[in-house]
């Protein structure tokens, strides 16, 4: 089971079945959203198309101002956080459609291939405050962390071993751990860049820039949802998967996920950013890997931390947070604002 090779069905297969046997296996592709198999992913699917937005149209010339009053830790957290959510939302571009290839059924595919639309979006806000906010000569500096960096060299190196893995040899296993690792990528590594965002927020500091991440979170939030429930299909259909081994090795998985985030946060603050200690860094980071895994059945990988030990932050990433800044913004929600005249 665990070593089964998964395949792509003929992109013709008319002796396909009608409804897909499963997240995996035979598919004929055909798209059919009314009675399809996986109702929530119809749902999501829909809900996810309803949350587009447009970077540009959240203005960051307060930010451009205030980002030269900023302390020098602060600025270099700032630069050093978006260094990295630039590698990540760039390789969630690519990932989705590659796990869509092995997906029976089509209605999964849809929310993956939107997923990674949405992603083009996270990166293309990433450009917009970067033009907006420094000159073109750090701007270019920040897009060369993510490998000139050592530190963040060496995580980005890891953390693609689970999707490099499935890629050079496809079993149902490794579809699984990838599809785990994604609940990780989408629900542990963005959070805590996310928190530095939102602690200047917090302090009246850089506000569009924390309009652009909450909308950036809420998005993320939709992706951990399409693979936490890839993931509890696959516990119900190959329950015999789920061997002690594996679980193990992704306990394994869970805490390095962690413990890499709590030592970038370190590599780039030292402790030093204001409102947010190492301290305190660490523990939101065990929590929110606490809360990613309970959904799939697992224990606790951190079972000594049981309170958001910084609410707040995550209220400052709600939609409605901020008000005042938020509603002083042009429109940015918008459900089938199509012109075709654009065309
Ligand atoms: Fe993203
Ligand atoms: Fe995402």
């Amino acid at each position: 089971m665990s070593t089964t090779i998964l395949h792509r069905s003929p992109l013709f297969h008319p002796e396909g079945p009608t409804r897909p046997p499963g997240v995996v296996g035979d598919s004929t592709y055909l798209l059919e959203l009314t009675g399809c198999r996986y109702p929530w992913a119809d749902a999501l699917y829909r809900k996810m198309r309803n949350l587009f937005w447009k970077p540009d149209d959240v203005n960051l010339v307060q930010d451009h101002a205030q980002f030269a009053k900023l302390t020098p830790i602060e600025r270099s957290t700032y630069l050093q956080t978006l260094g990295f959510l630039i590698y990540l939302d760039s390789i969630q571009i690519q990932n989705p459609a590659w796990l869509a290839q092995y997906i029976a059924a089509p209605e999964i595919s849809a929310c993956l291939i939107t997923q990674a639309f949405f992603e083009t979006i996270h990166a293309q806000s990433y450009d917009h405050l970067l033009s907006s906010v420094v000159d073109p000569a750090t701007r270019a500096d920040v897009y060369r962390l993510w490998r000139e960096h050592p530190v963040l060299r060496k995580r980005n190196a890891e953390l693609v071993e689970p999707y490099e893995t499935f890629h050079a040899e496809p079993t149902l296993e490794h579809f699984a751990t990838l599809c785990f690792a994604d609940v990780l990528m989408e629900g542990v590594y963005f959070w805590s860049g996310f928190a530095v965002f939102f602690t200047l927020a917090s302090r009246q500091q850089m506000t569009g820039t924390a309009q652009l991440m909450r909308q950036n979170r809420r998005d993320e939030q939709q992706h951990l949802a399409l693979y936490t429930q890839i993931v509890r299909a696959l516990q119900t259909e190959t329950p015999e998967l789920f061997t002690a081994d594996l679980l193990a090795k992704w306990d394994r998985l869970a805490r390095a996920a962690a413990a890499h985030e709590i030592a970038w946060m370190k590599a780039i603050t030292g402790g030093n950013f204001p409102g947010l200690p190492l301290e305190h860094i660490a523990a939101y980071i065990h929590w929110t890997t606490n809360q990613r895994v309970r959904p799939l059945g697992l224990p606790a990988p951190f079972s000594e931390i049981t309170r958001n030990p910084l609410p707040w932050v995550d209220r400052m990433g709600e939609m409605n947070a901020g008000k005042a800044d938020f509603f002083e913004q042009s429109v940015v929600n918008y459900q089938d604002d199509l012109d075709f005249s654009d065309l």
